[in-house]
């Protein structure tokens, strides 16, 4: 089933015409930035190509495309024509992430599934199980990972999946609310706050729930439920509750607590814990998250809100996560044994390849700012590490008012700071699209700084 086929309409000639086009533009940048000898921009493309040679992060997917035609099948889809089109326009509003494909295909047949017929059919897993469509595998896969990474205590903790943590978001709305009360319970998180949460909350206009803003400026009085993003999307900063107030309800969505992104500090602890696929392994499209539960009635409640919703979480994603979550732990416990890299340590050292030359064609000009983080120990590197976050939340400086305007006028399409309950000043934009589209991203910036 999680066989990956060769798409048949890349023919050889077109992968030779990709090849040459990867390469003219290579040496063409060379060139062009070298007849500007002297100014700053010379100097920082000249330390980038430095840096994508050295290192080979960048530099080593574009040698792979003209090499294989595997991973030309990555680097053409539709969307991604190549880094030739000054006018091609760049989409990184959604935060979909494909960065990781190359990863997943070097692991081949580690990671398919082959799923009988036969197999998979009925609506129930385990009924002796509070989620009684738990599939035992996947839950096996996740206390082991969360082990290895030291990103989550399991130990008394109930697992609910669900269909992506988005499913989760609103199982755990439903769960936290009572249906008793007098008036819907408020839902906040600090913002700049996941531009999803307000439209999760209010979207089917709840009777039990509804979207009361920022965390910070509320001072209603009474329960409420605090969405705690850590690190948080869109800015990468670490969170903890901001109201801080004995009638709170607190969620913790950790899609992004892992080491990749963020030093691990210590095992997350809390009442109620969101994680996904999506963002960890960079499988988006398999739809699955899980839920850390301590407490047995919100499970049970978060449960039955699923299966209102589904009737449970498909048997086949939980099967393939299963095998992506096992193939992850293997991947860090045997990195010394086997002198392979680990998943985590690949997806770092991409991150923080393409933070760097971020920072670098960001500090070329005056127009733009990025977020500053300090280092921290990291419990699953072992030693201090900077957060990279998979969101670039990039500042527009001097009289540019309307980000989001300003770079879709360049052909950048990114979603404006007031998504995410902050000034239009600001915008996020995508890191975890494919090597090809953060190149052109870069080159747009650097572009974009020259002119004004
Ligand atoms: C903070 C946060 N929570 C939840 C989600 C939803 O993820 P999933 O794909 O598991 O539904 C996202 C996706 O971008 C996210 O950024």
């Amino acid at each position: 089933m999680a066989k990956l086929a060769v798409p048949s309409m890349f023919s050889m000639r077109h992968f030779l015409v990709l090849s040459l086009a990867l390469n003219v533009s290579l040496i063409l940048r060379t060139t062009y930035y070298e007849s500007e000898e002297g100014s700053k921009r010379f100097c920082l493309k000249k330390k980038m190509m430095a840096d994508a040679d050295s290192e080979s992060v960048i530099h080593k997917p574009r040698l792979a495309i003209s090499s294989t035609t595997l991973t030309l099948g990555n680097s053409t889809r539709a969307d991604h024509p190549g880094p030739g089109g000054k006018e091609r326009v760049i989409n990184l509003d959604h935060g979909d992430p494909t960065m990781y494909e190359r990863f997943w295909r070097q692991m081949g047949d580690k990671t398919t599934i082959i799923i009988p017929g036969w197999q998979s059919m009925s609506y129930l897993s385990d009924t002796s199980n509070i989620c009684w469509f738990l599939e035992a595998e996947f839950a096996k896969e996740v206390v082991r990972l969360h082990k290895v990474v030291g990103n989550a205590v399991t130990e008394s903790r109930h697992i609910v999946v669900g269909t992506g943590s988005s499913q989760l978001i609103l199982a755990a709305l439903y769960a936290l609310s009572s249906p008793d009360a007098d008036e819907p319970i408020s839902v906040v998180s600090a913002a700049p706050y996941y531009s999803s949460y307000p439209s999760m909350a209010d979207y089917q206009k709840s009777g039990l729930y509804k979207w009361a803003g920022d965390a910070e400026s509320f001072d209603k009085e009474g329960p409420y439920i605090e969405l705690v993003t850590s690190p948080n999307n869109p800015d990468g900063f670490r969170r903890r509750s901001m109201v801080n107030r004995s009638q709170g309800l607190l969620i913790h969505d950790l899609a992004y607590y892992w080491p990749q992104y963020t030093p691990i500090s210590s095992p997350s602890d809390h009442d109620l814990t969101l994680f996904t696929v999506s963002k960890s392994t960079g499988h988006a499209g398999m739809r699955i998250g899980w839920a850390l539960v301590k407490d047995k009635e919100v499970a049970k409640k978060m449960t039955k809100f699923i299966e209102l919703n589904t009737i449970g979480v498909s048997k086949d994603s939980q099967l393939r996560a299963a095998k992506v979550l096992k193939a992850v732990s293997d991947s860090c416990e045997q990195e010394k044994s086997k002198n392979e890299e680990s998943f985590f340590k690949y997806s770092y050292k991409l991150m923080a390849q393409r933070w760097k030359q971020l920072r670098a064609v960001v500090e070329a000009g005056d127009l733009f700012t990025l977020p500053q983080f300090s280092p921290a120990f990291c419990t699953f590197f072992g030693q201090k590490m900077v957060p990279q976050p998979a969101f670039i939340w990039l500042k527009c400086e001097g009289d540019i008012e309307d980000c989001e305007s300003f770079l879709r006028g360049h052909k950048v399409i990114t979603r404006s700071g007031k998504h995410f309950g902050a000034s239009p000043q600001y915008v996020r934009i995508s890191m975890l699209d494919t090597d090809e589209t953060f190149i052109q991203l870069l080159d747009r910036l650097l572009a974009i700084q020259e002119r004004q």
